[in-house]
């Protein structure tokens, strides 16, 4: 696989800028074809940026014909929960038509390979703990559902036009690049590990903990963090597998450590981590958190060979502490 191009869609964001960085240490050339809506142009520096959205199939076909690509990695998405509740319309225009408008482009240039960056949140609120792949499918909100809808879309692709492809389930991703060149920058954040870090920096006052009522041994809610490059790495692995498949497929895999934090253990450890203390004020609940989502990730060990190499927290948290040290302390976030 050495050397082939893979098209990256939303190579700028968080997941897809450190899959790019697993692309190219493998010996792969990333592509990145990003709107930059949500990504940054920094973060697209393992390979040439493309600039277009993906609902625009005319323009995606243009970069498919001229870099050639094997085989498409999409994450272009946009992800926010609350949002997704406040503004479905842009979830499914995004998330489901923007997906149907790459298959569409990968159809006219006979592409047939496609890995799809899924999520824990087509689950819903199981209240199984480890979750496996095929409990019943039950988003709770749009974002899930858009999530869900682009699975399904593969599968019947997959079936009807002997599409290649997987989605691969995150849980809650985390840490950075160990050598700081790109981390996680949401605007606005909502995630947990960064906010806790900008409560230590001094960035913000302190955090709100979102329940300490649920029935955890702490009281607080339990989710399995993966370090990023975990996720990049099953990235590639899901490439190759399906590379060499023979016949048309649709999978689906879990991305988990199989390991859960509470809120109030990220608290712990990034204080341990970090020297300094956070200020934690206790809030109520979060509409729609379920108390635990834990991955059972033992088909993507079965399929692919793949297992978290980074699963302890103190080591995400490490990475990421790194890298909002450099990027808020040097002020890259403005560097283009
Ligand atoms: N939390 C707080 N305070 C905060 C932010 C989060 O207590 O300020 C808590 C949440 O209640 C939750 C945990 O920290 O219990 C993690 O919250 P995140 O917002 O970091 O992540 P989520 O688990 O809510 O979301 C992740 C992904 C979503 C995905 C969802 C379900 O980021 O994209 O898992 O799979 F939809």
């Amino acid at each position: 696989m050495t050397n082939q191009v893979i098209l990256v869609t939303g190579g700028a964001g968080y997941v897809g800028s450190h899959t790019c960085l697993a692309l190219h240490q493998a010996g792969l050339k990333p592509v990145v074809y990003d709107d930059l809506s949500r990504g940054y142009r920094w973060a697209a520096r393992f390979g040439p940026l493309e600039e277009g959205n993906i609902l625009d199939t005319r323009r995606l076909v243009d970069a498919i014909t001229s870099h050639k690509p094997a085989a498409i990695i999409h994450f272009a998405a946009l992800t926010y929960v609350g949002e997704s509740q406040s503004d479905p319309a842009l979830y499914y225009r995004n998330n489901v038509a923007g997906t149907l408008s790459i298959l569409e482009a990968m159809k006219q240039t006979k592409m047939d390979t496609i890995v799809f960056s899924s999520t824990a949140a087509v689950y819903g609120a199981p209240d199984i703990t480890p979750i496996p792949e095929d409990v019943p499918l039950l988003p709770v909100n749009p974002y899930g559902t858009s999530k869900l809808t682009v699975e399904r879309m593969l599968a019947d692709f997959s079936s009807a036009y002997g599409f290649k492809a997987a989605a691969l389930r995150y849980f809650n991703a985390a840490g950075a690049d160990p050598e700081a060149r790109i981390g996680e920058a949401h605007d606005p954040e909502t995630h947990l590990i960064p906010l806790v870090l900008d409560a230590a920096s001094g960035r913000r006052k302190s955090i709100a903990m979102f329940g300490d009522d649920y029935p955890t041994a702490d009281g607080t809610c339990i989710r399995d963090y993966i370090h990023v490059l975990d996720l990049a790495e099953a990235h590639v692995k899901a490439l190759s597998f399906l590379r060499s498949a023979t016949e048309a497929r649709m999978l689906a895999l879990n991305l988990g450590t199989g390991l859960g934090a509470s809120v109030l253990q990220v608290i712990e450890t990034a204080e341990r981590v970090t020297g300094r203390i956070i200020s934690v004020q206790k809030g109520p609940r979060r509409p729609g958190d379920p108390p635990a989502l834990v991955a059972d990730a033992s088909r993507a060990k079965a399929i692919l060979g793949w297992s978290a190499a980074r699963p302890a927290l103190e080591t995400q948290i490490q990475d990421a502490w790194r890298w909002h040290q450099v990027h808020f302390g040097l002020g890259l976030a403005g560097v283009v």
